[in-house]
Protein backbone atom coordinates (compact mmCIF):
# COMPACT_ATOMS: atom_id res chain seq x y z
CA UNK A 1 0.00 0.00 0.00
CA UNK A 2 2.29 3.02 -1.11
CA UNK A 3 1.72 5.96 -0.49
CA UNK A 4 2.55 9.49 -2.12
CA UNK A 5 4.99 11.30 0.14
CA UNK A 6 4.16 14.55 0.34
CA UNK A 7 7.33 17.26 -0.92
CA UNK A 8 7.91 19.84 1.22
CA UNK A 9 7.54 23.13 0.82
CA UNK A 10 9.87 26.31 1.55
CA UNK A 11 9.01 26.10 5.14
CA UNK A 12 8.21 22.20 5.96
CA UNK A 13 10.26 19.19 4.92
CA UNK A 14 8.56 16.29 3.16
CA UNK A 15 6.09 14.47 5.15
CA UNK A 16 7.55 10.56 4.83
CA UNK A 17 5.66 9.23 7.63
CA UNK A 18 2.48 8.15 8.55
CA UNK A 19 1.49 11.07 11.39
CA UNK A 20 3.84 13.81 9.69
CA UNK A 21 0.42 15.51 8.03
CA UNK A 22 -1.59 14.92 11.65
CA UNK A 23 1.84 16.89 13.04
CA UNK A 24 1.76 19.76 10.20
CA UNK A 25 -2.33 20.19 10.47
CA UNK A 26 -1.79 21.09 13.90
CA UNK A 27 0.90 23.51 13.62
CA UNK A 28 -0.72 24.93 10.08
CA UNK A 29 -3.92 25.55 12.63
CA UNK A 30 -1.80 26.92 15.48
CA UNK A 31 -0.15 28.71 12.87
CA UNK A 32 -3.03 30.53 11.64
CA UNK A 33 -4.74 30.75 14.58
CA UNK A 34 -1.65 33.38 15.39
CA UNK A 35 -1.60 34.95 12.14
CA UNK A 36 -5.57 35.32 12.50
CA UNK A 37 -5.52 37.16 15.98
CA UNK A 38 -2.29 39.19 15.50
CA UNK A 39 -3.98 41.11 12.60
CA UNK A 40 -7.21 41.04 14.49
CA UNK A 41 -5.58 42.63 17.97
CA UNK A 42 -3.06 44.70 16.23
CA UNK A 43 -5.70 45.88 13.87
CA UNK A 44 -8.20 46.75 16.09
CA UNK A 45 -5.15 48.76 18.58
CA UNK A 46 -4.70 50.88 15.64
CA UNK A 47 -8.32 51.55 14.55
CA UNK A 48 -8.88 52.64 17.95
CA UNK A 49 -5.97 54.63 18.66
CA UNK A 50 -6.91 56.41 15.63
CA UNK A 51 -10.66 56.67 16.32
CA UNK A 52 -10.23 57.63 19.59
CA UNK A 53 -7.16 59.89 19.90
CA UNK A 54 -6.79 63.13 21.36
CA UNK A 55 -8.66 65.84 19.21
CA UNK A 56 -7.68 69.05 20.61
CA UNK A 57 -4.99 70.59 22.60
CA UNK A 58 -7.63 71.79 25.43
CA UNK A 59 -10.15 68.33 24.80
CA UNK A 60 -10.02 67.16 28.78
CA UNK A 61 -9.82 63.18 29.51
CA UNK A 62 -13.15 61.61 30.25
CA UNK A 63 -13.54 58.70 32.43
CA UNK A 64 -13.48 55.51 30.47
CA UNK A 65 -14.82 53.10 33.37
CA UNK A 66 -17.66 50.91 31.46
CA UNK A 67 -18.35 47.31 31.46
CA UNK A 68 -20.18 45.05 28.86
CA UNK A 69 -20.76 41.85 30.16
CA UNK A 70 -21.67 39.86 26.64
CA UNK A 71 -18.40 40.83 25.25
CA UNK A 72 -16.09 39.65 28.52
CA UNK A 73 -18.19 36.75 28.64
CA UNK A 74 -17.33 36.52 24.83
CA UNK A 75 -13.40 36.89 24.81
CA UNK A 76 -13.44 34.27 28.11
CA UNK A 77 -15.43 31.80 26.46
CA UNK A 78 -14.26 31.99 22.90
CA UNK A 79 -10.55 31.43 23.95
CA UNK A 80 -11.44 28.56 26.32
CA UNK A 81 -12.86 26.54 23.93
CA UNK A 82 -10.16 27.19 21.50
CA UNK A 83 -6.95 26.31 23.83
CA UNK A 84 -9.11 22.96 25.17
CA UNK A 85 -9.54 22.07 21.67
CA UNK A 86 -5.94 22.87 21.02
CA UNK A 87 -5.22 20.73 23.78
CA UNK A 88 -7.26 17.80 22.74
CA UNK A 89 -6.31 17.59 19.07
CA UNK A 90 -2.47 17.55 20.92
CA UNK A 91 -3.02 14.96 23.39
CA UNK A 92 -4.16 12.90 20.51
CA UNK A 93 -1.58 13.46 17.91
CA UNK A 94 0.86 13.11 21.28
CA UNK A 95 -0.29 9.63 22.11
CA UNK A 96 -0.06 8.68 18.75
CA UNK A 97 3.43 9.41 18.71
CA UNK A 98 3.93 8.03 22.41
CA UNK A 99 2.45 4.47 21.91
CA UNK A 100 4.47 2.29 19.31
CA UNK A 101 1.61 -0.17 17.53
CA UNK A 102 1.64 -3.86 18.87
CA UNK A 103 4.24 -6.00 16.55
CA UNK A 104 6.17 -3.08 15.60
CA UNK A 105 9.99 -3.82 14.24
CA UNK A 106 12.09 -2.76 16.84
CA UNK A 107 15.41 -1.42 16.40
CA UNK A 108 17.58 -0.67 19.04
CA UNK A 109 19.63 3.16 18.63
CA UNK A 110 22.83 4.07 20.46
CA UNK A 111 24.03 7.34 20.91
CA UNK A 112 27.58 8.46 22.08
CA UNK A 113 30.07 11.32 21.05
CA UNK A 114 29.73 12.07 18.26
CA UNK A 115 27.54 9.23 16.77
CA UNK A 116 24.39 6.94 15.94
CA UNK A 117 24.32 3.16 15.84
CA UNK A 118 21.82 0.88 15.14
CA UNK A 119 21.25 -2.72 16.92
CA UNK A 120 18.99 -5.17 14.92
CA UNK A 121 17.10 -8.37 16.66
CA UNK A 122 20.09 -10.63 15.27
CA UNK A 123 22.64 -8.31 16.72
CA UNK A 124 23.95 -6.52 13.54
CA UNK A 125 25.19 -3.04 13.97
CA UNK A 126 24.95 -0.10 12.17
CA UNK A 127 25.82 3.09 10.85
CA UNK A 128 22.47 4.28 8.86
CA UNK A 129 18.90 3.27 10.46
CA UNK A 130 17.53 0.69 7.19
CA UNK A 131 14.23 0.19 7.68
CA UNK A 132 11.36 -1.35 5.75
CA UNK A 133 8.33 0.97 4.16
CA UNK A 134 5.18 1.18 5.32
CA UNK A 135 5.83 -1.03 8.85
CA UNK A 136 5.74 1.02 12.01
CA UNK A 137 9.39 0.79 13.33
CA UNK A 138 10.00 1.22 17.37
CA UNK A 139 13.24 2.70 18.02
CA UNK A 140 14.55 2.04 22.01
CA UNK A 141 17.46 4.86 22.22
CA UNK A 142 19.93 5.16 24.89
CA UNK A 143 22.84 6.94 25.13
CA UNK A 144 26.73 5.49 26.59
CA UNK A 145 27.96 9.19 27.15
CA UNK A 146 25.93 12.26 27.72
CA UNK A 147 22.73 13.91 26.78
CA UNK A 148 21.96 13.87 22.57
CA UNK A 149 18.44 13.60 20.87
CA UNK A 150 17.34 12.12 18.27
CA UNK A 151 15.84 13.99 15.35
CA UNK A 152 14.28 13.26 11.95
CA UNK A 153 12.70 16.22 10.68
CA UNK A 154 10.74 14.44 7.68
CA UNK A 155 9.31 12.14 10.15
CA UNK A 156 8.63 14.95 12.43
CA UNK A 157 10.67 12.19 15.16
CA UNK A 158 12.36 13.83 18.03
CA UNK A 159 13.28 12.96 21.45
CA UNK A 160 15.95 13.24 23.59
CA UNK A 161 18.25 10.22 24.19
CA UNK A 162 19.81 9.78 28.01
CA UNK A 163 22.79 7.73 29.32
CA UNK A 164 20.93 5.22 31.91
CA UNK A 165 17.57 5.31 31.02
CA UNK A 166 15.75 4.21 27.82
CA UNK A 167 13.65 6.30 25.45
CA UNK A 168 11.21 5.08 22.70
CA UNK A 169 9.68 6.90 19.52
CA UNK A 170 8.32 5.36 16.34
CA UNK A 171 7.06 5.69 13.15
CA UNK A 172 6.13 4.31 9.34
CA UNK A 173 8.23 5.36 6.81
CA UNK A 174 5.29 5.95 3.89
CA UNK A 175 8.07 5.39 1.34
CA UNK A 176 11.74 4.06 0.09
CA UNK A 177 14.19 7.02 0.14
CA UNK A 178 16.39 8.32 2.68
CA UNK A 179 16.22 11.01 5.70
CA UNK A 180 18.92 12.62 7.81
CA UNK A 181 18.94 12.17 11.31
CA UNK A 182 20.74 15.16 13.51
CA UNK A 183 21.80 15.04 17.10
CA UNK A 184 19.33 18.25 18.32
CA UNK A 185 21.16 18.39 21.64
CA UNK A 186 24.33 20.18 21.56
CA UNK A 187 27.08 17.82 23.15
CA UNK A 188 29.87 18.86 22.42
CA UNK A 189 32.72 20.12 19.62
CA UNK A 190 31.34 17.40 17.34
CA UNK A 191 27.91 17.80 17.83
CA UNK A 192 27.37 19.47 14.21
CA UNK A 193 28.83 16.35 12.73
CA UNK A 194 26.16 14.36 15.04
CA UNK A 195 24.82 12.81 11.53
CA UNK A 196 23.04 9.95 10.18
CA UNK A 197 21.02 8.33 7.43
CA UNK A 198 17.31 6.72 7.55
CA UNK A 199 16.97 4.45 4.42
CA UNK A 200 13.73 3.48 3.84
CA UNK A 201 13.47 0.13 1.68
CA UNK A 202 10.70 -1.62 0.39
CA UNK A 203 10.01 -4.63 2.32
CA UNK A 204 12.09 -7.45 -0.27
CA UNK A 205 14.84 -4.83 -0.67
CA UNK A 206 14.96 -4.67 3.85
CA UNK A 207 14.93 -8.30 3.77
CA UNK A 208 17.65 -9.02 1.19
CA UNK A 209 19.51 -6.61 3.07
CA UNK A 210 19.14 -8.19 6.30
CA UNK A 211 20.88 -11.07 5.05
CA UNK A 212 23.62 -9.43 3.55
CA UNK A 213 26.86 -8.53 5.41
CA UNK A 214 29.92 -6.65 4.10
CA UNK A 215 30.58 -3.50 1.87
CA UNK A 216 27.54 -2.70 -0.57
CA UNK A 217 27.35 -4.49 -3.76
CA UNK A 218 30.37 -3.14 -6.52
CA UNK A 219 31.53 -0.82 -3.53
CA UNK A 220 35.29 -1.25 -2.76
CA UNK A 221 36.35 -2.10 1.29
CA UNK A 222 38.74 1.31 1.09
CA UNK A 223 35.79 3.21 -0.38
CA UNK A 224 33.69 1.71 1.94
CA UNK A 225 35.65 2.58 4.67
CA UNK A 226 35.20 6.25 3.39
CA UNK A 227 31.65 5.99 4.24
CA UNK A 228 31.80 4.94 7.17
CA UNK A 229 34.29 7.33 8.42
CA UNK A 230 31.00 10.25 8.20
CA UNK A 231 28.81 7.30 8.84
CA UNK A 232 30.58 5.98 11.46
CA UNK A 233 31.37 9.53 13.28
CA UNK A 234 34.87 9.52 12.96
CA UNK A 235 35.31 12.59 10.90
CA UNK A 236 33.54 14.36 14.00
CA UNK A 237 37.45 14.29 15.65
CA UNK A 238 39.53 12.61 12.34
CA UNK A 239 40.39 15.17 9.68
CA UNK A 240 42.25 13.19 6.44
CA UNK A 241 43.76 15.84 5.42
CA UNK A 242 46.51 16.48 8.28
CA UNK A 243 44.03 19.77 9.62
CA UNK A 244 43.96 19.69 13.69
CA UNK A 245 40.67 18.51 15.11
CA UNK A 246 40.21 16.92 18.73
CA UNK A 247 42.34 13.68 17.74
CA UNK A 248 45.04 12.89 15.29
CA UNK A 249 44.41 13.22 11.71
CA UNK A 250 44.19 10.41 9.66
CA UNK A 251 46.69 11.66 6.79
CA UNK A 252 49.51 9.39 6.64
CA UNK A 253 48.52 7.75 9.98
CA UNK A 254 48.74 3.71 8.81
CA UNK A 255 52.60 2.73 9.12
CA UNK A 256 54.07 5.82 10.87
CA UNK A 257 55.60 6.40 14.21
CA UNK A 258 53.17 7.07 16.82
CA UNK A 259 54.81 8.95 20.10
CA UNK A 260 52.71 7.74 22.96
CA UNK A 261 51.80 9.58 25.77
CA UNK A 262 52.92 6.99 28.31
CA UNK A 263 55.54 4.06 27.34
CA UNK A 264 57.36 3.32 23.53
CA UNK A 265 56.23 4.80 20.49
CA UNK A 266 53.98 2.88 18.40
CA UNK A 267 54.20 2.17 14.50
CA UNK A 268 50.29 2.00 13.50
CA UNK A 269 49.92 -1.41 11.72
CA UNK A 270 46.81 -2.60 11.31
CA UNK A 271 46.58 -4.31 15.01
CA UNK A 272 47.47 -1.25 16.38
CA UNK A 273 44.52 0.79 14.35
CA UNK A 274 42.11 -2.09 15.26
CA UNK A 275 43.17 -1.67 19.21
CA UNK A 276 43.11 1.96 18.84
CA UNK A 277 38.88 1.47 17.72
CA UNK A 278 38.09 -0.51 20.05
CA UNK A 279 39.71 -0.01 23.13
CA UNK A 280 41.24 3.66 22.63
CA UNK A 281 42.43 4.69 25.69
CA UNK A 282 45.13 1.85 25.72
CA UNK A 283 47.03 3.67 23.58
CA UNK A 284 46.90 7.42 23.50
CA UNK A 285 49.33 9.02 21.17
CA UNK A 286 51.16 12.25 22.79
CA UNK A 287 49.64 15.83 22.82
CA UNK A 288 46.20 14.64 22.34
CA UNK A 289 42.85 14.10 25.27
CA UNK A 290 42.41 10.47 25.95
CA UNK A 291 38.71 11.48 25.07
CA UNK A 292 37.59 8.72 22.25
CA UNK A 293 34.53 6.36 23.16
CA UNK A 294 35.03 3.14 22.69
CA UNK A 295 33.86 1.40 18.89
CA UNK A 296 33.70 -2.23 20.95
CA UNK A 297 29.94 -3.85 19.96
CA UNK A 298 29.31 -0.90 17.70
CA UNK A 299 31.51 -1.60 14.44
CA UNK A 300 31.18 -5.26 13.18
CA UNK A 301 35.00 -6.66 12.05
CA UNK A 302 34.26 -6.19 8.54
CA UNK A 303 33.54 -2.45 9.25
CA UNK A 304 36.99 -2.15 11.39
CA UNK A 305 38.93 -3.74 8.07
CA UNK A 306 37.28 -0.95 5.76
CA UNK A 307 38.50 1.57 8.60
CA UNK A 308 41.90 0.85 8.28
CA UNK A 309 41.59 0.26 4.29
CA UNK A 310 40.85 3.41 4.45
CA UNK A 311 43.09 4.85 6.31
CA UNK A 312 45.61 2.42 4.22
CA UNK A 313 44.79 5.31 1.26
CA UNK A 314 45.52 8.65 2.98
CA UNK A 315 48.87 8.91 2.46
CU1 LIG B 1 24.98 14.50 20.17
CU2 LIG B 1 24.57 16.84 19.80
Amino acid sequence: MASETAQGSFWMPPEASTFAGDVDALFDFIYWLNVFFFVAITGAIVYFAIKYRRKSDDQLATSQVGHNTLIEAAWTFIPLLIVIAIFVWGFRVYLDQSVAPDGAYEVKVTAQAYAWSYTYPDGRVEQELVVPEDTPVKLVMASKDLLHSFFVPDFRVKSDVIPGRYTTVWFEAKDPGEHIVFCTEYCGSGHSAMMSKVVVKTVPEFEEWLKSSGPPDGMSLADWGAQLYTGAGCAACHSVDGSQRVGPSWKGVFGSERKMAEGPAVKADENYLRESILQPLNKVVAGYPPSMPSYQGQLSDAKIDALIEYMKTLK
